[in-house]
């Protein structure tokens, strides 16, 4: 069974003159340890897609699976929760409190867990030292790089262990060879921890280190070839 499923989703935005068809009816599978890119002009549902899927929005019609559970009709709470639980935002701003050091940044996010302060710890050392950042765990936000503060916000998604990854533009303002460093951290961590992701990205480079790429075109899905 797949991790993720969407069964034709469809999402319009406002109504009558006003209304945009963002999504027209999208189908697609993703399984446990499995990295997705998307591609596709701006405006052609990219972020809307991710949002459904991270239940920041609900589609106007379709069905989406996560673990074989249909998560577009639960009640508020539960959506909260779910959010909560099974996903892992990383935006392109990568948002770290800039007062906090990489370590802090993610063990802000673990404490609501419940989760005991020496396992947090422990778990937050583990993912800054995967993601190559031992050295920056100490630094505060606003000291690191752009691509180590990049790979800090990948660690972040994964403190709370969500078994959807969803990642908008994460490279959009790094140069190419850290950009590719991102993803390959980022594909390491998807791969290793059975994750399925979604990587939305502008660049076919970035793009094609991923298992698998689609491409958005108002609103519909299509496979699209790597350019390897
Ligand atoms: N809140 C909203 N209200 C009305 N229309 C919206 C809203 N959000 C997005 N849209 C419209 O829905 C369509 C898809 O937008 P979306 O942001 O998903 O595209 P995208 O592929 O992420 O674009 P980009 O590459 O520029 O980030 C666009 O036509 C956009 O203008
Ligand atoms: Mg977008």
């Amino acid at each position: 069974m797949a991790l993720l499923e969407l069964r034709d989703i469809t999402k319009a935005y406002g109504a009558g003159a006003q209304r945009v068809d963002a999504l027209r009816g999208v189908s697609m599978a993703v399984e446990a340890g499995e990295m997705v890119s998307l591609v596709g002009p701006s405006g052609s549902g990219k972020s809307t897609l991710l949002a459904i899927i991270g239940g920041l929005l609900t589609p106007s019609s379709g069905e989406m699976l996560v673990g074989g559970r249909d998560v577009t009709r639960l009640t508020a709470r539960e959506r909260s929760r779910y959010r909560r639980d099974q996903v892992g935002f990383v935006f392109q701003a990568s948002n770290l409190v800039p007062f906090l050091t990489a370590r802090e940044n993610l063990l802000l996010v673990g404490e609501f867990g419940g989760a005991d302060r020496a396992a947090l710890r422990e778990r937050a050392d583990n993912l800054l030292r995967e993601l190559g950042l031992t050295e920056a765990a100490g630094q505060p936000g606003n000291r690191l790089s752009g691509g180590q503060r990049q790979r800090v916000a990948i660690a972040r998604a994964l403190m709370r262990n969500p078994s959807l990854i969803l990642v908008d533009e994460p490279t959009a303002s790094l140069d190419t060879k850290r950009g590719a460093q991102v993803v390959e951290a980022l594909r390491d961590e998807v791969h290793g921890r059975h994750k399925a992701c979604l990587m939305v990205t502008h660049d076919l480079e970035m793009a094609a280190r991923a298992d698998r790429i689609f491409e958005i075109r108002d609103g519909l899905l299509h496979p699209h070839e790597a350019v390897a």
